[in-house]
């Protein structure tokens, strides 16, 4: 009995989802020869939503493993509105059942982020057969050591940091780099550490600016006249963090500034007295082919779904545990996220190293 797979990726884009769309259908034609057949969902779930959809040949999958972005489009459908009728009058929820029966699929591929898998996990509990696959540059999906995209965007951002740091050093300045993650630091807490940033300043941690003040002082003193900043564009400052999401932003546009980096970098000239610069790498850190490992990870989840399409085990978002490929059911990881803990061995290593985490 042949398979009809559906596959759509949403979100935001990264670098590895054409290398997991890749390793899927490469591994699916392995398993089933001529009895499979692809079915390509135009722009995430919009795209399951309007029955925008393709049906793919084998030749669609070649030559994409070193492409960034996405051969099948993508969007930001946010799960919130997913159950909610909007002006347009339409049921997305039904909408995504019909096309999907009327696509005749007998499962669907979903690479994405938390959204994404909120919204695979709905489409499970209305009875269709579903897959996740974890995508995300920000690293913060749970239940999984780590997302295809992140390691190429520590890369990225490594770099970025890399090439600040010899423009920091001729000009003596204090360089704020805006890495991104909203909510999770590990993009900014990995490349902090790989391109040797003085301060890391993430979510997680709410910074106290006395206490950053304070680092660049004591690299001063010691005759080091520039710093290097990396900072999650979601950190915030201690006395933000003991605010309501109201009143948070009642603050910031109260002091005109409307980034963690500008309050940051405004806030760091006017008490030293040091020529400061901020540095936005923003869309460059999702942007281009993927790195060797993000490749070699992308391959290893891509083959596994086509071995749960096998096995017709579905209802489960595949993860990657101590080294192995597992899955785990999806109303288990849906609706959680995989933040930067406490206790994570990370933070320790930026500590022993005389980082400040602000
Ligand atoms: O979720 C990935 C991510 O790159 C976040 O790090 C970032 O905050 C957000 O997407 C940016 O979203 P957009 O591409 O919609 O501006």
């Amino acid at each position: 009995m042949g398979r009809r797979v559906g596959i759509l990726t949403a979100g935001g884009d990264c670098p590895g989802l054409n290398a997991t769309i890749r390793g899927a259908a490469k591994a699916l034609y392995q398993k089933f020869g001529e009895d499979v057949e692809i079915v390509g969902i135009r722009n995430g779930y919009a795209g399951l939503i309007s029955g925008d959809a393709q049906e793919m040949k084998q030749s669609d999958f070649s030559g994409i493993l070193t492409t960034g972005g996405t051969i099948l489009g993508t969007q930001r459908t946010p799960f919130k509105m997913m159950q909610v009728v909007e002006d347009d009058g339409i049921d997305k929820v039904a909408r995504m059942k019909k096309t999907y029966h009327k696509l005749g699929l007998d499962c669907l591929l979903c690479l994405g982020g938390n959204g994404t898998h909120k919204t695979a996990n709905l489409l499970r509990s209305e009875g269709l057969n579903v897959i996740g696959l974890p995508k995300t540059i920000d690293n913060d999906i749970w239940g999984t050591d780590v997302t295809f995209g992140f390691h190429t965007a520590v890369d990225i951002a490594t770099e970025v940091i890399d090439r600040i740091h010899t423009t920091a050093s001729s000009h003596r300045r204090v360089m704020v780099i805006e890495l991104m993650g909203n909510k999770a630091g590990w993009l900014t807490l990995y490349s902090g550490i790989a391109g040797g940033a003085d301060i890391i300043l993430i979510p997680e941690q709410p910074y106290d600016i006395g206490n950053v003040v304070k680092a660049i002082d004591r690299r001063n003193e010691k005759g080091r006249t520039f710093s290097i900043l990396a900072v999650a564009e979601g950190a915030y400052d201690v006395q933000e963090a003991k605010m309501k999401k109201k009143e948070r932003a009642a603050y910031r546009a109260e002091r005109g500034l409307k980034t963690a980096t500008t309050r940051i970098a405004a806030d760091i000239e006017r008490i030293t007295g040091f020529e400061t610069r901020i540095a936005v790498p923003g869309h460059i850190q999702r942007g281009g082919s993927p790195s060797a490992y993000d490749r070699v990870l992308a391959t290893q989840f891509g083959t596994y779904a086509a071995k749960l399409v096998e096995e017709e085990h579905y209802g489960v978002a595949v993860a990657m545990v101590n080294g192995e490929v597992v899955d785990h059911p999806l109303e288990e990881i849906a609706g959680k996220s995989k933040l930067v803990p406490a206790d994570c061995p990370m933070l320790e290593v930026a500590r022993s190293m005389g980082v400040s985490l602000g």
